[in-house]
This record gives structure tokens, C-alpha cells and sequence, in this order.
């Protein structure tokens, strides 16, 4: 499974790329405003962090616009991929950027059908938002398992990238099901790697080593 990080904060995405866990990047308008820096300058400089993928999303409302703003966004490096939303709009856009040879991150995806569509777009990724449906009660991961087979099903090329991911347990279960991809937060990723039994044992093991006396080095 490829980890990107959902973030434009340039200073955790350098932290994590060092360790080497990092395959690419997301974005959105929310996480530009966090951020509070303009938005060529912050992507030009997560793209040069990171090799992978940095999906920038348009804000353009009608395909016409869109497809401009997304062939600006793709001049800021070789490694952007265009985020466009999941609207007949967005569709119509996505067609024309990917016919041109631009990776298009499919965004706010809520149902199967939706990313049908958008496979049959020619969408690179499609970003079936979980914890937004699991904040209305409805089963995130239920519509991971179905966009994946129904592309299996097809043979469709289009990464199933799962997005708002607000747990630890949203990683294991997207990746049981065989999403490609998760986008996470900077701090869900820095969680995998705990475990209260981790620490019980390592706090057990430097007591221990503490009364033998000795040093390694
Ligand atoms: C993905 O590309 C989106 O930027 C992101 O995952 C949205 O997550 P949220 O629902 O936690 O805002």
C-alpha cells in the first residue's frame, strides 16, 4: 500500500519523507489556508521534498476554468497530479487533463458509481472520502470494498486512493480491502507506530538492563 500524507505543511512532510515511508502527497484548499502560505510556492516546495505524486486542487467551479487552472497548477513540477472534484464538471475536465497526459486525483468521492464514472474518465485516483461518510453514519469502508470490485471486476487502471482517514483503524481496514493508496494526516501516520504493549515492555526491558550495570557503547 502507498502512504501520502494529507498536509501542506512542508516541515512534517520533510520529516516523514526522511524515513522513507512517504509515496506522495495531498492537498486541498482547507489544508493551503492552514497552512497560510500561497499556494505554487507551498506545492513548489513539496514537490521538490517528495518524488511521488502532490495532488494541487482546482477551485474552479465549470470545466473550461478547471482545465486551466489545472494546466497551471502542472507547470509548478513534473510530479503534481490535478485534483479535481467529483462533479460532471470535474468529469468533463478530468477527461481533457488526463487525455493531455496529466495525473488527475479524482476528489470527494461518496459512492461507487461515482467512481465509476471517474475510472471511465480516465481519473489516475479516485479518493472515496471514509471518515466524512462515517461522520453521517454511513459505512466508509463498505464503499472502499465496493469501488475495488467493481474495478477489479473491469480491469480498471485507476488507483483507489482512500482519504479522510481519521484513525488507525481506517489504515488496517483500507488496507485489508486492497486500497491502493491512503492519504492520512501527518499525526495518524506517527500513530501506526504505537502501542501501549510496545511501551510496557520497552519500559520493562530498560529497568532491567538499568540493574545489570552495563553499557553497550
Ligand atoms: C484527501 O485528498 C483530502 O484532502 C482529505 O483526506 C480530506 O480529509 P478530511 O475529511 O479529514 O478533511
Amino acid at each position: 500500500m502507498k502512504f501520502f500524507v494529507d498536509t501542506a505543511d512542508v516541515a512534517a512532510i520533510a520529516e516523514l519523507n526522511e524515513l522513507g515511508i512517504i509515496d506522495g502527497v495531498t492537498t486541498n484548499p482547507s489544508l493551503i489556508l492552514k497552512s497560510g502560505r500561497d499556494i505554487t510556492e507551498v506545492t513548489r516546495e513539496i514537490c521538490a521534498i517528495v518524488d511521488g505524486p502532490v495532488s494541487a486542487e482546482v477551485v474552479a467551479l465549470n470545466a473550461p476554468e478547471m482545465i486551466e487552472e489545472g494546466r497551471k497548477l502542472a507547470q509548478i513540477a513534473p510530479n503534481i497530479t490535478i485534483k479535481l472534484p467529483l462533479t460532471w464538471e470535474g468529469l468533463k475536465a478530468c477527461k481533457t487533463l488526463s487525455g493531455e497526459g496529466h495525473m488527475i486525483n479524482v476528489t470527494l468521492c461518496f459512492s461507487a458509481n461515482q467512481a465509476l464514472l471517474a475510472a471511465k474518465a480516465g481519473a489516475s485516483f479516485i479518493s472515496p472520502f471514509i471518515g466524512r461518510l462515517d461522520d453521517i453514519n454511513l459505512d466508509g469502508m463498505e464503499l472502499i470494498q465496493d469501488i475495488r470490485t467493481i474495478y477489479d471486476n473491469y480491469d480498471f487502471t485507476t488507483e483507489i486512493l482512500a482519504a479522510s482517514i481519521r484513525s488507525v483503524n481506517h489504515v488496517t481496514e483500507a488496507a485489508r480491502i486492497g486500497a491502493d493508496v491512503m492519504t492520512a494526516p501527518p499525526e495518524v501516520i506517527h500513530k501506526l507506530a504505537q502501542h501501549p504493549l510496545t511501551d510496557k515492555g520497552l519500559d520493562a526491558f530498560m529497568k532491567d538492563w538499568e540493574k545489570t550495570g552495563q553499557k553497550i557503547v
